[in-house]
């Protein structure tokens, strides 16, 4: 390995089986282990996602100087910090390692957890910053391996963290990706419309994650190239994906993936009511009108009539009427 990038992946997967070594097998990794039993996350999940530990000392600095590794080298990997003489220390201290790899499986960067986000102001994840061989923009947790398993089912699931995607993974689904927080970019839609015909949208079950779906939705529609499906999997009020597994189990996971996927349009229909009184008249005609606006982008007119029909037997309206609504707004649209 010549190339600096032949080399940043190299001191990356060092690092990577450095921390796993001092999680999985030394007294330093204990605070992890702890941890990580804490939240259910099995042995094998720590392999498969090759979970480690950096204690709150330098031991990558030490190891490194061990290695009589080059400085700039050193500099440009985004693992360490660089104070006023010019010295480096460990960027990630007393935290759980989760290594973030490319769609090769080689690891290009790392999120690390805190243990305990109570104490400190901190970032609970402190991420590597961009570097030769990370860009966040493009990145995907878990793609290497979801692209396989899309392979067979054609749907990736687009999960908010890492350990929605790894208890998912040890609840058998295995298509799953984060985009590392709710920014979602149109380098990530690009990247999946050419790995999967399907994406179901599955963030946490908060006003966070309600408003990320939202977001998610328009930027795939605003990149006109390509087909891709989006559904949403919206999850119950307070839980996330890795909470829904802690707490119902493996089993009620997936049968809620299966039977909570919905198009888009039922998902605004729904996002659209929340926080308004429908009993209220005036309150329940311009829920009406944000409704319809939806339904009148549905191209398929079997479906959008299907919608009507759904809108219609709702609020007991009749159903000609909403039509001819429909007809007015997409007059309007253009
Ligand atoms: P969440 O706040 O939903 O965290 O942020 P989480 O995934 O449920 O984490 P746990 O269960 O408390 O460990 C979703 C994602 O946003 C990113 C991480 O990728 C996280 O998984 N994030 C969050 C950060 O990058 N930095 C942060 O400080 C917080
Ligand atoms: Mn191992
Ligand atoms: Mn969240
Ligand atoms: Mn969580
Ligand atoms: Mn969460």
């Amino acid at each position: 390995v010549n190339s600096e990038t032949g080399q940043l992946l190299d001191l990356h997967k060092k690092a990577a089986q450095l921390y796993h070594h001092i999680l999985v097998n030394t007294p330093a990794g204990e605070g992890g282990r702890r941890y990580l039993t804490r939240r259910g996350t099995s042995a094998q999940l720590i392999d498969q996602f090759q979970l480690g530990f950096a204690p709150e000392k330098e031991i990558l600095t030490a190891y490194c100087e061990q290695q009589k590794m080059d400085y700039q080298l050193l500099r440009k990997s985004g693992l360490f910090t660089e104070d006023q003489s010019g010295k480096l220390h460990d960027r990630f201290q007393g935290r759980v390692m989760y290594p973030i790899k490319n769609q090769y499986g080689q690891v290009i960067a790392f999120s690390g957890r805190l243990l305990n986000t109570a104490v400190t102001d901190l970032p609970k994840y402190l991420n590597s910053p961009e570097t030769p061989i990370f860009n966040k923009r493009r990145t995907l947790f878990n793609l290497d391996v979801a692209k396989k398993a899309a392979r067979q089912t054609g749907k990736l699931y687009l999960f908010e963290g890492f350990m929605d995607v790894i208890s998912a993974f040890g609840a058998g689904v295995s298509a799953g990706i984060a985009s590392m927080g709710t920014s979602f970019t149109e380098e990530q839609v690009g990247i999946i419309r050419r790995t999967s015909p399907q994406l179901n949208i599955c963030y946490d079950g908060d006003d966070a994650g309600q408003n990320a779906i939202d977001r998610a939705i328009k930027l795939v529609a605003s990149q006109a190239t390509g087909n891709l499906q989006v559904r949403v999997v919206q999850l119950p009020a307070g839980v996330d994906p890795d909470e829904y597994v802690q707490k119902f189990g493996a089993d009620r996971f997936k049968d809620y993936l299966a039977g909570q996927e919905e198009t888009t349009t039922d998902f605004y229909l729904r996002f659209l009511r929340q926080g308004r009184h429908l009993t209220n008249q005036s309150e329940l005609m311009s829920y009406l009108d944000q409704a319809l606006k939806v339904i009148a982008r549905v191209t398929a007119p079997l479906e959008q009539d299907m919608y009507l029909g759904k809108l219609a037997q709702e609020f007991s309206l009749d159903k000609a009427a909403l039509q001819g609504q429909l007809g007015q707004i997409k007059e309007q649209l253009g």
